[in-house]
């Protein structure tokens, strides 16, 4: 008998067709979320859940009294929305799916440092609502990049590759912030352990660090106070990890320059105050968003679940 997975999301065809093939499946056709109900109904009934980031795997869920799920595929790089620890204690095996996404993330961070920078989506705004009022020689001037100085934090794959297109393609002076040093870099970049001095010293700030209660609001207040006031920020992790608030206030004060989000603390809710702003450019959580790269996230939530059923070694198991 094939093992059963109900699958929490509409994903893509390809993917779909495929663990047809395998298992016996469960498919989410209209992509409602499925509310806290539905998904310990999943637990109890299947034996694998192909879930994503916006399914909240909490300990309730996974503690379920009976639950027949021995394993959680996550259709996505970010496990913030699984209670890893309850996930540990329960022997439930958890994977992710890494990798495969990196540089259409680093697409997306690009996207932003560009249109923040140059003011570009507020000024495409202005031209279809009819204010714009013709060319000018004063309004509207944004900030070159080259020789300007970029400030990542998380050296993992996402940063280090977003630092090196920074560099490579914009000429960019890359300064990063990570617990150790990174060794073999193909391209210049300075340390810094001090993570207020990279704030002070960047013109552009982007976060890379993974979401989970060590890294929540880890951009605090504080911090974010340190950021120049004619400097960008730039979000393409989580909303988590960063004072949502605090970021806006400086915002409407002018106290920065702009910020680009692909991230919010409260998916998909946007604070009015901050979606008002012109000084923001916002994506609805697009980093990996392309066909390409959804349809290899699914096929390798696909095979860890393989892997887990046939009980080789699981590619990409984080518990
Ligand atoms: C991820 O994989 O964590 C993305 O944020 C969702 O695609």
């Amino acid at each position: 008998m094939k093992p059963k997975i109900i699958v929490t999301r509409k994903i893509p065809d390809s993917v779909e067709e495929k663990l047809k093939e395998l298992f016996l499946v469960s498919l989410n056709k209209n992509d409602l979320s499925f509310d806290r109900e539905k998904l310990m109904e999943a637990m109890e009934h299947a034996d694998g859940i192909l879930c994503t980031v916006s399914d909240k795997i909490t300990k309730e869920i996974i503690e379920t009294s009976s639950r027949r799920a021995k394993i959680i595929a996550n259709f996505g790089v970010g496990v913030d929305n699984i209670d890893l620890e309850a996930a540990k204690k329960n022997e439930l095996i958890v994977t992710n799916t890494p990798d495969v996404l990196t540089e259409a993330t680093v697409d997306i961070a690009t996207l932003l440092l560009l249109s923040v920078t140059r003011n570009a989506f507020h000024s495409e705004m202005m031209i279809r609502l009819g204010k714009w009022k013709g060319f000018s020689l004063v309004n509207n001037l944004g900030m070159d990049l080259k020789g300007k100085t970029i400030g990542i934090i998380g050296m993992g794959r996402i940063g280090r590759s977003f630092a090196k297109r920074a560099n490579q393609a914009f000429g960019m002076k890359v300064l990063y912030f990570n617990r150790s040093p990174v060794k073999d870099l193909e391209f210049e970049a300075n340390v810094r352990f001090d993570l207020d001095k990279l704030m002070e010293e960047s013109d552009v700030i982007s976060v890379h660090i993974s979401s989970g209660k060590d890294n929540k609001n880890f951009l605090s207040k504080n911090r974010l106070k340190k950021i120049r006031k004619s400097a960008f920020f730039i979000n393409t992790s989580r909303g988590d990890v960063v004072d949502e608030e605090a970021l806006t206030a400086l915002l409407q004060n002018h106290e920065i320059a702009g910020a680009g989000l692909d991230v919010f603390r409260n998916e998909p809710n946007v604070p009015d105050n901050l979606r008002l702003l012109p000084n923001v450019t916002l994506l609805p959580h697009i980093g990996s968003a392309t066909i390409e790269t959804r349809e290899k996230m699914g096929m390798l939530a696909l095979n860890n679940l393989l892997a887990f059923f046939n009980k080789t070694d699981i590619p990409n198991r984080v518990v």
